[in-house]
């Protein structure tokens, strides 16, 4: 892989350097290995501050799965030919990968699911279904996106189970009084977001799984946004499940990993049947294969976790915490210089918050605020970020966001905060 930023290497043009602070990344650096970001958009240099909606990909991904379909593509676990194998391996390979990426205790806990939306569905439909009973309760929290609800409201009308969610404070925090109301004899599961996409707010997940777990209630951690941008190590946590996506971790699109607790994975029954999934099949019934094929029915996206495992090896090499030290710089400097504009109000001022700044300004709707970006070359997203709740909750139809990564640098956000000027003096 070439062009990783190393931490001692200097600042290039790039980066502007903090002022008594050593960055932790050579972000010129890194950014030569993403090609779409040396791109012009509307004349203008892109500056991409979408990260949250999907990150972009280094070189080296497009590059694998390039390498893929060119020279070694085949189907896994059925041929008997050179090329078959080589793509099982491969593909083996990268699900070892993930399970040292995350610390699980074993490959086996690894699911290969579409993304994060799918594994959510998945244990909601196995586990869920098979322990769920009428008027047994679901606790999630208010600041979910609608991925973390939905099919939990699924499986209320499917089961007779009562969806119930943890309050959210006006800094954009869990209540966690309110929590340990919540978390009572009736519940059976508790499914939280790591890092709130919407708000950018860090929930105390560890904290939360031991409350949870002393009751002996299994919780799902959905981590779309958490695994780009904080080191995760599920057996830190203790969680029981633990869901991401690579399209936002600077992987493909159509591949994400659903860690489960083995000894849960074991009971649970498979939730979608065919190919590959089957230790044995009759017309009469059917056996299913161990773990972890017993939940990955058909062929799976076999490129797109090779490029997964590309996009992990790359945010290895650069470091997850001199990621975690860069993006924390960003995030506190955009906090300052957007929370001073005038009637700017920001949404999501938690202690605890990464890579995201949410935000209204005063008599702009927030399509119009990006609209104007970008026109500047500026992409951010607004609206109400699959996050419907936390809107009513602040009360506007809508935010503006900015989502950063690591290849973000101090002189965008100045192009952001030149766009935001911008939007108020055309409509303000
Ligand atoms: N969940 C993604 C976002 O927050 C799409 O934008």
């Amino acid at each position: 892989m070439s062009g990783v930023g190393a931490t001692r290497a200097s600042p290039g043009r790039g980066v502007t350097r903090k002022a008594g602070g050593a960055p932790p990344l050579d972000v010129e650096r890194i950014r030569r290995d993403f090609p779409i970001l040396s791109s012009t958009v509307r004349g203008k240099p892109l500056v991409y501050l979408d990260n949250a909606a999907t990150s972009q990909k280094p070189r080296a991904v497009i590059d694998a799965i390039s390498r893929f379909y060119a020279a070694e593509n085949a189907n896994i676990h059925r041929g008997v030919h050179y090329l078959s194998e080589r793509a099982t391996v491969a593909y083996d390979a990268v699900r070892e990968q993930v399970a040292r990426f995350l610390n699980a205790g074993s490959s086996r806990e690894i699911i290969f699911t579409r993304g994060t939306t799918e594994a959510i569905n998945l244990v909601a439909q196995s586990y869920g279904r098979s322990v769920l009973r009428p008027g047994d309760e679901v606790l999630i929290t208010g600041m979910e996106h609608h991925s973390n609800i939905v099919p939990w409201q699924l499986l209320c009308e499917q089961t007779g189970a009562v969806l119930r969610a943890v309050p959210i404070t006006d800094a954009g925090e869990l209540d966690l009084d309110a929590f340990d109301r919540l978390l009572t004899g009736r519940t059976r599961l508790l499914a939280i977001v790591h890092l709130s996409n919407a708000l950018g707010t860090i929930n105390p997940v560890q904290q939360l799984v031991a409350r949870a777990r002393a009751r002996g209630v299994p919780v799902l951690v959905d981590g779309a946004q958490s695994a780009p941008h904080l080191a995760v190590d599920v057996q830190a946590l203790d969680c029981d499940f633990f869901a991401f996506s690579g399209h936002k971790l600077f992987g493909p699109t159509g591949i994400g990993v659903l860690y489960g607790r083995e000894s849960l994975l074991e009971r649970m029954p498979p939730w979608q049947g065919g190919g590959d999934m089957i230790a044995s099949v009759t017309l009469e019934g059917s056996t299913w294969a161990p773990l972890p094929a017993k939940f990955e029915a058909g062929t799976p996206a076999i490129a797109q976790a090779i490029g997964l495992g590309q996009a992990i090896s790359y945010l290895e090499a650069v470091g997850m915490d001199a990621i975690r030290i860069w993006e924390s710089q960003l995030l506190a400097h955009a906090t300052e210089r957007v929370r001073d504009l005038p009637g700017v109000r920001l949404i999501g001022t938690a202690r605890d918050k990464a890579s995201v700044l949410s935000f209204v300004v005063d008599g702009v709707h927030p399509h119009d605020v990006g609209t104007i970006l970008d026109d500047e070359g500026v992409a951010i997203r607004a609206g109400h970020h699959c996050a419907q709740p936390v809107m009513q909750r602040f009360g506007v139809p809508a935010t503006a966001r900015a989502s950063f990564a690591f290849y973000n640098s101090f002189e965008e956000i100045e192009a952001l905060v030149r766009g935001i000027e911008r939007a108020r003096q055309v409509f303000g």
